[in-house]
């Protein structure tokens, strides 16, 4: 087990991209934390300066308290496993997961021993005298992991190592890979850029974009109390309902005010200038049809067994999600009227998407 710090973590590419800027970020002993943004966010080049395969332009990486920006990268103790596996295809199955560890110029017994237990755990072991190209995708990520697990490093760190799999399989491995990490109790840093992936596996999830940390906490936090516009709507499938509309304060009280309505928001405290432009943001499992509110014409409605998700466009031109128990029956283009309760909105401010307490 071990403990990571990131601190003030910084990477410019050539001097011009900046792709990583200003990480703090504290992983626990025995921690699974995952790392999730869009696309170029810079979760990858984050993951290579912690295991020492990228140089870090700015700021401190520490292993149990040790820095570790001048360790090279075998001597770090970390694993890690990439999206493509990056197995040697001319070896077999034992002599990849056993790579590792001839290197380290371990026993031959001994390694012949943790290859088998390894394998073991991973259910491999038929395949041992096999090369990976006689394996399925889903088994060629097994050994990539078993390679990983043979070395007991204190941190493993994982890119993206489900990509490559097929839905079903990735649900399949990706519980697998959570009940290994526990029983290993070994600390684990994993980056993907599926919000499914990131809630279900996470003890805590680190929200990045643009190179920066947006919010870092346990994935229900972060779904119920996003820190701002990006979180909120990145994280929770379908996501978010965005109602643009103005802040209005009236003598210290606070509602949101747009063509359709007006609501009342007493649990907002701090607030902001009066006619602020803001965006207000609802879960779709907390809207609901009324005789009253926002009045929209139904496009969809999808019935998922148990609860429907209706699609419906407002009067006001923006589009509303409602996540209804039961399986609710409307026609296409029927008026309905939508509503929610004013407690569970949260409001961001329009200009930097900040969210307004
Ligand atoms: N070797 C490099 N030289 C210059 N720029 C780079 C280099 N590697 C990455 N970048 C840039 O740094 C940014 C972050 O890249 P990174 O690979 O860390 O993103 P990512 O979050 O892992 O994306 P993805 O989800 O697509 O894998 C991107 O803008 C990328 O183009
Ligand atoms: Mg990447």
């Amino acid at each position: 087990m071990a403990e990571v710090l990131l601190e003030n973590l910084t990477k410019v590419y050539d001097k011009k991209v900046t792709a990583v800027s200003r990480v703090d970020l504290h992983i626990r002993n025995g921690e699974f934390l995952v790392l999730v943004g869009p696309s170029g966010c810079g979760k990858t080049t984050i993951l290579r300066m912690i295991a020492g395969l990228e140089e870090i332009t700015e700021g401190k990486v520490s292993i149990d308290n040790t820095v570790v920006n001048d360790v090279a990268p075998k001597d770090r103790n970390v694993a890690m496993v990439f999206q493509n596996y990056a197995l040697y295809p001319h070896m077999t199955v034992f002599d990849n997961i056993a790579f590792g560890l001839k290197m380290a110029k371990m026993d031959k017994a001994l390694i012949k021993q943790k290859v088998a237990q390894t394998a073991a755990m991973l259910d491999m072991e038929k395949y041992l005298d096999r090369k990976p190209k006689a394996l399925s995708g889903g088994q060629r990520q097994r050994v990539a992991l078993a390679r990983a697990i043979v070395k007991s490093p204190k941190v493993f760190l994982f890119d993206e190592p489900l990509s490559n799999l097929d839905a079903q399989l990735r649900t399949q491995t990706r519980a697998e890979l959570k009940r290994l990490q526990q029983q290993l109790n070994t600390t684990a840093i994993y980056v993907t850029h599926d919000r499914t992936e990131a809630m279900t596996l996470g003890d805590r999830i680190a929200v990045i974009k643009d190179g920066r940390l947006h919010q870092v906490g346990e994935p229900l936090a972060i779904y119920n109390d996003p820190a701002n516009l990006f979180v909120a709507n990145f994280i929770g499938t379908p996501g978010i309902n965005l109602i643009p509309g103005s802040l209005m304060s009236v003598g210290g009280k606070f509602t949101f005010k747009n063509k359709e309505m007006e609501k009342p928001l007493p649990h907002l405290s701090a607030g902001a200038e009066n006619g602020t432009p803001v965006m207000l943001g609802i879960r779709p499992e907390n809207v609901f049809v009324a005789q009253d509110g926002i009045k929209t014409t139904v496009d969809l409605v999808e019935q998922l067994g148990g609860e429907s998700l209706l699609y419906a466009s407002s009067d006001g031109g923006y589009k509303v999600i409602a996540r209804i128990n039961g399986n609710l029956k409307l026609d296409q283009n029927s008026n309905i009227n939508l509503d929610f309760k004013a407690e569970e909105a949260h409001i961001f401010r329009e200009s930097d998407g900040q969210r307004i307490r």
